[in-house]
């Protein structure tokens, strides 16, 4: 539409009054916040945007591919991917409290981007200047309100402040003044696939915080192919009274990996594998979640699925807390 097409003139001009011809680098994480900042940047400045995706393992099935395919396959985006699965899963190994894993998994994220920035800071004159962050307005009103307020931590989310500053880099924010409504609108404005736009939310430590206690690649994959298989579905399945996807339905949906082993019985033989939790909630804003009465039809599919095609997985069960207690993640 016409509005979002001014907006995006004003905002590609902006981008280039500030920067000029100088350099930029920008954080990547497949995240709808980050790829849309990345997309109005390289629309506005194009190959002096530099883009770094830290992929830490711990992401869903082919996301990594895919975050590859639409930055530099479709929008022709200068992307520095930098696999460090192996890394995180080394810092990760015999560490299974909740909170540490996300320390380990914040703590190096940060290390491995300051690495890359640093290469691309180090070019002199050339070298880049600007730090660009996907920062929406929600994002500018927590930080500087919640403070002052004595919130109990529940759970450490790790946010990235002070970098740019440790770099010796300029603040590039081209999405502080939007919610988070219009920054998807402008996503879809800007090419990005609506699929990945309006996707459910993602947590920075990934999968590391579904699958309890110790994070083990061998987990991941089994994981990664059992939720593949629940989105899959859950984007099949229509309610006929909406019209809606049971995706589009739900607030965020994912499974969780329990690293407990239950018997089951498979043709002739006595199998004893691992169990996995589907996860569905329902929210406005994920302070209080409901679980989401997804269809018997959906959750029969899912589960007969994941049990036949992902040999390992004998055991599927439903998560019916709601937040609070329970909260939305599981760890
Ligand atoms: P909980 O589990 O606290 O989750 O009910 C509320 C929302 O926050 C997300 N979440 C995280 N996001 N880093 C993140 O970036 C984290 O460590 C983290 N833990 C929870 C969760 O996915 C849900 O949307």
């Amino acid at each position: 539409d016409w509005i979002m097409r001014d907006h995006i003139a004003e905002a590609v001009e902006a981008i280039r009054q500030q920067v000029g011809d100088e350099e930029v680098i920008l954080g990547l994480s497949g995240g709808v916040d980050s790829s849309v900042a990345a997309a109005l940047i390289h629309r506005a400045i194009g190959d002096q945007l530099t883009c770094v995706f830290v992929d830490h393992g711990l992401l869903r099935l082919d996301e990594g591919d895919m975050v590859m395919d639409m930055f530099v396959g479709q929008l022709h985006a200068k992307v520095i991917r930098v696999d460090a699965s192996e890394l995180f899963l080394g810092k990760l190994a015999a560490v299974s409290d909740p909170e540490a894993k996300r320390k380990i998994i914040g703590g190096e994220f940060v290390t491995v981007f300051k690495q890359e920035a640093a290469k691309l800071t180090s070019q002199g004159a050339k070298g880049a200047k600007w730090l660009a962050q996907g920062t929406i307005y929600p994002d500018v009103i927590e930080s500087g309100g919640a403070k002052s307020k004595k919130a109990v931590t529940i759970k450490s989310h790790h946010n990235v402040g002070g970098l740019p500053e440790q770099l010796g880099l300029k603040l590039l924010e081209p999405l502080r003044d939007l919610f988070k409504d219009e920054v998807r609108e402008l996503g879809v404005a800007l090419g990005l696939p609506p699929e990945m736009v309006y996707r459910h939310p993602f947590p920075g430590p990934g999968l590391g915080v579904r699958i309890l206690g110790e994070v083990k690649k061998e987990y991941a994959d089994l994981l990664r192919r059992a939720d593949a298989i629940f989105i899959e579905e859950l984007r099949n399945f229509v309610d006929k009274e909406s019209g809606k996807t049971w995706y589009d339905l739900t607030s965020q949906a994912f499974t969780v990996f329990l690293p407990v082993k239950s018997v089951g019985v498979m043709g002739d033989g006595r199998t004893y594998d691992y169990v996995v939790a589907l996860r569905a909630v329902q929210t406005s804003d994920f302070m209080t979640a409901d679980w989401a009465e997804l269809p018997y039809a959906l959750l029969k599919k899912v589960s007969g699925r994941i049990i036949n095609e992902v040999r390992g997985i004998n055991r599927v069960t439903y998560d019916v807390s709601s937040k609070p207690p329970a909260t939305i993640e599981w760890e």
